[in-house]
């Protein structure tokens, strides 16, 4: 994936909106992809993502009139708006991202001075669950702040473009995506505690093994409808399990023996086999980290394929592309593991490849996937980014 051109993107802000270089600065966040861990951030578990080495550059120039220009080299639709008056508006579409972070720091008291103009270009294709909103969210607050001259706390950040995506644009995700294009750091993973924001660096050393990220270029379609049932279902499974443990807040708190003894508590199957899910993913997360310290790629890939298949048969959210794809992928001799990232129902698949065997892979899983469900993939080799900064 190319990074941004910043000599062009200097260029075409100009053009827009006016006066010289002076003053513009450059803001980078990038997209992320999660390793192990899915579904379990708003259980309050443990997630494994990484951020990836593209994402959504800023620039960024202070205004004095009290508004804000927002445009990017991705859409057509750009706009002009009041501060005084940032509201959603389905028909400003890409634009509620940054809106709604905007309302967010004012909201939290930090003043954002005369206003600004913003020019973006994102480099995550849009859609593919590798967290093009998180990113936009997480730099525009970043750039922003800074720019202000307000602390850049990138905890703090990571809250409060979660709380952006919430409330304004009301897809009720968990804080993996945001933590991770906050917080990311070059070829580290992050073991996140979601309950308490806890966190670790990992080293991820995979020798002559690459990540492979394949985009299904599957539309996500009823992705966020799925995404807030399966949130509910997670509920429902915690109120039925306070018959045993009246105080649990959030399903991540149980250990997978805990849930397997009371279990029978949930009165729905489906809710059951959700829970299950849950509980044993994050215990997963745990043993990945255990084996990769030991440099154990091999265990890592299974538990990866253990991953998938629990999301496919107990939690349901993979669908035929995700599928097909992993299926072709495991069946490439070099490949330790492979899986669904992100939310599911389309979006990308993570595997760790032999470097050997990538162009073996992109062949074979490209014309398999081809095969079995008509859609052209495509392949990133990827490496492991930095959180957001400043570039220039
Ligand atoms: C999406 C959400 C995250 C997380 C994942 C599933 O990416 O934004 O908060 O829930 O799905 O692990």
């Amino acid at each position: 994936m190319a990074m941004a051109d910043l000599a062009s993107l200097k260029r075409q802000f100009i053009e827009r909106y006016g006066g010289t270089e002076a003053g513009i600065r450059i803001y980078h966040a990038p997209g992320r992809v999660n390793l192990i861990g899915e579904h379990t951030d708003y259980n309050g578990g443990y997630v494994f993502p990484a951020a990836l080495t593209f994402g959504t550059t800023m620039l960024v120039r202070a205004r004095t009139d009290g508004t804000m220009g927002l445009a990017s080299t991705n859409f057509p639709l750009a706009g002009r708006i009041d501060l005084k008056s940032v509201t959603y508006d389905p028909d400003d579409e890409w634009m509620n991202y940054p809106k709604g972070v905007v309302r967010e720091l004012m909201q939290a008291g930090f003043d954002l001075g005369g206003g600004f103009d913003i020019l973006y270009c994102g480099e995550i294709p849009n859609g593919a669950g590798l967290s093009s909103s998180a990113s936009i969210e997480v730099v525009t607050a970043y750039g922003l702040l800074e720019l202000n001259g307000h602390p850049t706390d990138t905890v703090e950040i990571a809250k409060l473009a979660q709380r952006a995506e919430n409330e304004f644009v009301g897809v009720k995700c968990g804080i993996m995506d945001q933590f991770a294009v906050a917080n990311g750091r070059r070829n580290h993973a992050i073991l996140l505690l979601c309950d308490t924001l806890e966190y670790e660096l990992v080293p991820f050393e995979s020798g002559p093994y690459r990540l492979v990220i394949g985009n299904t270029n599957k539309r996500r379609g009823l992705a966020d409808s799925k995404y807030n049932e399966r949130r509910g279902e997670c509920e429902q499974a915690v109120r039925d399990l306070r018959a045993a443990f009246p105080d649990l807040g959030l399903l991540g708190r149980l250990t997978p023996d805990e849930l397997r003894a009371h279990e029978h508590l949930i009165g729905n199957e489906t809710v059951r086999r959700r829970a299950r899910h849950v509980v044993e993913e994050i215990d997963r997360v745990r043993r990945s980290v255990e084996v990769l310290k030991r440099g154990d790629l091999e265990a890592f890939g299974r538990l990866m394929n253990a991953s998938h298949d629990s999301l496919r048969d107990l939690y349901e959210v993979t669908g035929p592309e995700l599928d097909a794809m992993v299926d072709a992928a495991r069946s490439v001799p070099g490949v330790l593991g492979s899986r669904m990232t992100g939310a599911g129902f389309g979006g990308c698949t993570v595997s760790l490849v032999h470097e050997d065997a990538v162009e073996a892979f992109r062949r074979e899983v490209g014309a398999r996937y081809r095969e079995a469900t008509g859609l052209t993939a495509d392949f990133y080799v990827c490496s492991i980014g930095n959180g957001v900064e400043r570039i220039e």
